[in-house]
């Protein structure tokens, strides 16, 4: 708790907002994580490939699918999110809705089979998602909630049978709600890039009233040109922040960054998180980035 606590100290020192990220994987999971219960999701459907477990890697397995009453008991969590609300120390919360996790597993209807009022028509299948965000909303406030979405993305086995209408609506739907932002992974460049033709976020743009945050596959100038041509209101970095604790000030010297080393990805412990060098102990150090 020190080390969390320091870190959003030291965020909010810089004057910066620190916002929570919340979010239940579903089926992206494992029943060793579980006490060797199966892990839950809309409809009893496996992720395809290897999941890390504390045994190694292992197959996805094919989840439980949700009962609705289990979705009532879960909202004891937001009587936690009350009194998470009360620390001084988080400004707000972002709402895990993309990359094949549960609510995207809910949305999205390549994991999404159910014949209930949870699953079948777009409406359904957002219901949810929305559901949680009114939830959460009632407890933070609208201004103090964002949410992220990750369109045709097609992490942990994703699929959807029509993302345009899908997308759209979900953003419409959470325009409606007075969010704090909208935050769309749909990338542009690297192995994961979306073809443009395909690609919703300017799409979803016209349709979100709210502030649009973009990621995927950014870099320096590919950045500015989002925020400039009004695509988006700000850039998010991932790998490249990972790798560069200054990207900041690398961005704004132009110089040259630290290459991000996905061997160290989700792994491990601190190797790969904390340990990449600023550009000041690169040049300490006499080397060049
Ligand atoms: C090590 C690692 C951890 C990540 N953890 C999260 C996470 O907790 N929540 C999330 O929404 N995305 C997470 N992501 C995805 C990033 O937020 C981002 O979408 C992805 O890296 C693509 O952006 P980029 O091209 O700027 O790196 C993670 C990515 C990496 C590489």
């Amino acid at each position: 708790v020190r080390s969390w606590r320091a870190v959003v100290d030291a965020v909010h020192r810089a004057g910066a907002p620190i916002f929570l990220q919340l979010w239940h994987v579903g089926r992206v999971s494992h029943p060793d994580f579980h006490d060797g219960e199966l892990p839950v999701a809309p409809s009893p459907i496996a992720a395809q490939g290897l999941i890390r477990t504390p045994h190694g890697r292992k197959p996805f397995v094919a989840p439980r699918a949700l009962e609705p009453a289990s979705f009532r008991a879960s909202s004891s969590s937001s009587a936690r999110a009350r009194r998470t609300r009360s620390k001084p120390a988080s400004t707000g919360v972002e709402i895990h809705g993309a990359n094949g996790y549960l609510l995207d597993q809910f949305v999205e209807d390549g994991t999404n089979q159910r014949t209930d009022g949870y699953g079948g028509s777009i409406a359904n299948r957002m219901r949810l998602p929305l559901e949680v965000t009114d939830a959460v909303t009632q407890v933070w406030g609208p201004d103090r909630v964002g949410y992220r979405i990750s369109p045709n993305g097609k992490a942990n086995s994703m699929s959807d049978s029509n993302p345009a209408a899908l997308f759209t609506a979900l953003a419409s739907a959470l325009s409606e709600r007075g969010l704090a932002y909208l935050h769309v992974r749909e990338t542009i460049s690297g192995p994961l890039a979306v073809p443009e033709e395909q690609r919703l976020t300017g799409r979803i743009r016209e349709l979100f009233r709210g502030r649009l945050l973009v990621n995927g596959g950014y870099d320096l100038d590919s950045g500015t040109a989002a925020v400039g041509s009004g695509l988006a209101d700000a850039v998010v970095y991932g790998t490249l922040f990972l790798a560069n604790p200054d990207l900041p000030r690398r961005f704004r010297e132009r110089a040259p960054l630290n290459e991000p080393d996905p061997a160290t990805f989700y792994d491990g412990e601190e190797k790969g998180y904390v340990d990449y060098p600023t550009l000041a102990e690169s040049l300490a150090r006499g080397g060049g980035s």
